[in-house]
């Protein structure tokens, strides 16, 4: 089967490797959503005859069947990241991905033409997966459960990668502690309240009323709508680690008051970018890292309390315990809507408006 210009491969037993490999050169162009320009959703522009990169010895080409929609996206379209992606325009957005490997580096050891995927690039990756075709390293994909649709599968990685760092990697939770999610009825906040739960801590979270059916699904001991005001008084414990995905000042404020000494806060939304995007990539680069360190050194001070910027970042082993939990229904990210690929801006403009509840998800024909 020939779909632009690349020989799509059925079996790594079917072919031996310098077949595969031949086939990676032969690949030349796919289809894709481009942002050319920064600004709203209508910037997004689909087009066939899109250039692909060569696959690396290391890297993955997939053919593509779901990507998901993440806040990133939406803001990496208005301009944030711009002193790193301008100089680079046209880019393609997308992080999540699921779909069947169609070609691989010759490097790549585990995975095998054919087989069903999903995964996440970093942040910062140029070439994102909104695209039939996507090209990741072989250590950010894994096989996708038979039990996993590509859809639901793609709604995953990202949001569930990003909750990992933070409170698997960084705040290392245990069994028994008590955490905190702020903004607990996001994609990231209810991949939190799943992770916690499989380690077996008590989680609190705040969230609005349409989130409470799923942080409580998810398996939240409480849930506090965060328009009440009175939050503060219905946390009636201290917390080891707060998880802040909202990042305003009144949600720092509340949840680094909530803290045991020696607990962890840890926001998503750190500075780096937007002070790189305002002074540039080294200037703000250096602001940022004074900036953070300070803020540091001030809340162990006056809370006894580490203070975090987390930022999600790709890992292998935790993207196969993300799998094993999903794959046993123990993790979830619900999909509210799906859009097809050429509608990636309508896809925009529905997050935009925050219409849904779920993730939005762009299926590939
Ligand atoms: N640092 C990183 O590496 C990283 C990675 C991923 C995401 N992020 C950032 O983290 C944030 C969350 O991402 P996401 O994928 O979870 O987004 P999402 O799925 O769009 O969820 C955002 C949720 O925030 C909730 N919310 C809004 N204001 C709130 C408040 N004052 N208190 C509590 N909840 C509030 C809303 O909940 P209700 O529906 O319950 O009202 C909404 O569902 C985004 O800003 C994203 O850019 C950062």
């Amino acid at each position: 089967m020939r779909r632009h210009g690349l020989q799509t491969l059925k079996t790594a037993t079917d072919f031996p490797v310098d077949v595969w490999i031949s086939s990676v050169r032969r690949l030349s162009t796919c289809s894709a959503v481009l942002v050319t320009r920064f600004g709203g959703p209508e910037v997004l522009e689909y087009r066939t005859g899109v250039g692909l990169p060569d696959v690396g010895p290391n890297e993955v080409l997939i053919r593509t069947r779901a990507v998901s929609v993440n806040p990133l996206d939406l803001r990496m379209r208005g301009g944030y990241g711009k002193s790193l992606f301008k100089p680079l325009l046209p880019i393609v957005l997308g992080r999540d991905v699921s779909g069947e490997v169609s070609a691989v580096g010759n490097a790549v050891r585990h995975l095998q033409i054919g087989e069903e995927v999903f995964g996440a690039l970093h942040p910062t990756a140029i070439r994102g997966t909104y695209s039939d075709y996507a090209i990741l390293a072989e250590e950010q994909l894994i096989r996708k459960p038979a039990s996993l649709s590509h859809v639901d599968a793609a709604a995953i990685p990202f949001a569930a990668l990003t909750a990992w760092r933070a409170l698997r990697s960084t705040a290392r939770i245990q069994k028994g502690q008590k955490l905190l999610i702020i903004g607990g009825g996001g994609s990231v906040g209810l991949a939190a309240i799943y992770l916690a739960k499989a380690v077996g801590c008590y989680v609190a979270v705040t969230c609005g009323q349409r989130s409470t059916k799923n942080v409580k699904e998810a398996g939240a001991e409480q849930a506090i709508d965060y328009t009440s005001e009175d939050i503060r008084e219905q946390l009636k414990d201290r917390f080891d680690a707060v998880l802040d995905t909202i990042g305003m000042p009144e949600t720092e404020s509340l949840g680094t008051n909530v803290l045991k000494r020696g607990g962890h806060y840890l926001t998503l939304q750190g500075e780096i970018v937007s002070m790189a995007d305002k002074y540039g990539l080294v200037a703000g680069g250096a602001a940022a890292a004074a900036k953070l360190v300070q803020k540091q050194m001030q809340y162990r001070q006056s809370h006894g309390i580490e203070y975090w910027w987390s930022v999600m970042r790709t890992d292998s082993e935790a993207l196969e315990e993300i799998c094993r939990l999903a794959s046993e229904g123990r993790l979830k990210v619900p999909v509210e809507r799906t859009f097809s690929l050429a509608d990636a801006a309508e896809a925009h403009r529905e997050r935009e408006g925050k219409k849904t509840v779920g993730k939005v998800v762009l299926e590939v024909e």
